[in-house]
């Protein structure tokens, strides 16, 4: 026994406690709109809490953490509190950079853990309708940002000529679609093509349905559909796929679907975990200890509720290109991503 060594883990365990419950509160901060009142500048404790139409005692109690977990600056003689805009720019705006949806989700992902914890002694998984009751919106928040910002010149805009192959027009499926963000993006972006959304939720694409009758999308639609039953015809000439192929129950079966639906010279974007198959790879990678967390708390459940499945955000570049190329694509290229957590496949025939 090192002493110091468990006095130094002692002190890590502390910062793992603290951050959780920072977490929780980040979440709240954000979902009751706390951090976007505190981004109009300087206030005390009552000015905040009626910006933010909020319970005066209850934004003091949270707004001591905020102080002492370092997120607000305080000053005494004023008594107002300030959120920097250093850090104002990562936790508020409806953009990917603000933490606040994932916080939320995480939070929200609370009130599925009695059900997770039963799967560790039955097996088993646990229902997508079950998380999108307890987490809601905030399934779909992080996402939307991600796509707004960087869907279009990011995700896209990589893969040489299909920017120009969707403005002349093509057919378009993106499978998982969830509240169908991505999908109303491309169609608002490229007038000239035609998109499917796809996925297994209809509270999800009931959501999706109504976000394009509102934006007057008529060169969109979504289904409630099993990918693992997705017809060879009529073929697309692109398949997206956003961080949905680790979530399928027969994702083997789903593969080989979306391979056969591919047009001659159609090519299958998937979007996943930038990861390695093997966990002594992923040791030195900041992403990875969340990412694992984030897999068994929701893709490894909802993927294993009715079936085999169970891959995981982490399965990996290596069994991703074994299974590619078992489906049938002979052309697998693997690009950065705009972000870290995220590779970009490029798969054809
Ligand atoms: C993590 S979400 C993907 C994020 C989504 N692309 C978005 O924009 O929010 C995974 C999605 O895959 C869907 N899904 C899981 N299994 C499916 C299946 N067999 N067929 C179709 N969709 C499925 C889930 O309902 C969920 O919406």
């Amino acid at each position: 026994m090192d002493p110091q060594r468990t006095r130094a883990f002692g002190e890590r365990l502390l910062d793992l406690l603290t951050g959780n419950v920072l977490t929780m509160l980040i979440g709240i901060g954000h979902q009751t709109g706390l951090f976007e009142a505190a981004a109009g500048g300087p206030a005390t404790c009552a000015e905040l809490a009626g910006r933010a139409g909020l319970d005066e005692r209850y934004v003091r109690e949270w707004l001591g953490a905020m102080v002492t977990g370092r997120i607000f600056e305080y000053e005494p003689g004023t008594a107002r509190y300030t959120l920097p805009a250093e850090h104002a720019a990562l936790l508020t705006g409806a953009r990917s950079a603000n933490v606040g949806p994932v916080a939320g989700m995480l939070t929200n992902l609370g009130a599925v853990l009695p059900s997770v914890r039963r799967c560790f002694t039955e097996g088993g998984g646990v229902p997508f309708a079950e998380f999108a009751v307890a987490a809601g919106d905030s399934l779909g928040e992080n996402w939307r940002n991600i796509y707004d910002e960087h869907l279009v010149d990011g995700f896209l805009g990589a893969v040489p000529g299909l920017l120009e192959r969707l403005r002349a027009g093509a057919r378009v499926l993106d499978l998982g679609c969830g509240t169908g963000r991505a999908v109303t993006v491309m169609a608002r972006e490229f007038p000239a093509s035609r998109f499917v959304g796809l996925d297994l939720s209809p509270a999800a694409i009931a959501q999706a349905e109504a976000e394009r009758a509102a934006l007057g999308l008529d060169n969109a639609e979504f289904v409630v559909a099993d990918a693992a039953d997705l017809p060879a015809d009529p073929p697309f000439d692109l398949i997206t796929a956003f961080d949905a192929v680790h979530d399928q129950r027969a994702p083997e079966v789903v593969l080989r679907a979306v391979h056969a639906a591919l047009a001659p010279g159609g090519v299958f974007v998937m979007v996943d975990g930038n990861y390695s198959s093997h966990l002594e790879n992923n040791v030195d990678n900041p992403y990875a200890p969340m990412g694992y967390g984030i897999s068994l708390l929701f893709c490894l459940p909802t993927s294993r509720a009715d079936g085999e499945g169970g891959l995981g955000l982490l399965w990996g570049r290596e069994l991703a290109h074994r299974m590619l190329a078992d489906a049938g694509f002979r052309d697998v290229r693997v690009l950065d991503s705009p972000r870290p957590q995220t590779a970009l496949y490029i798969c054809e025939s």
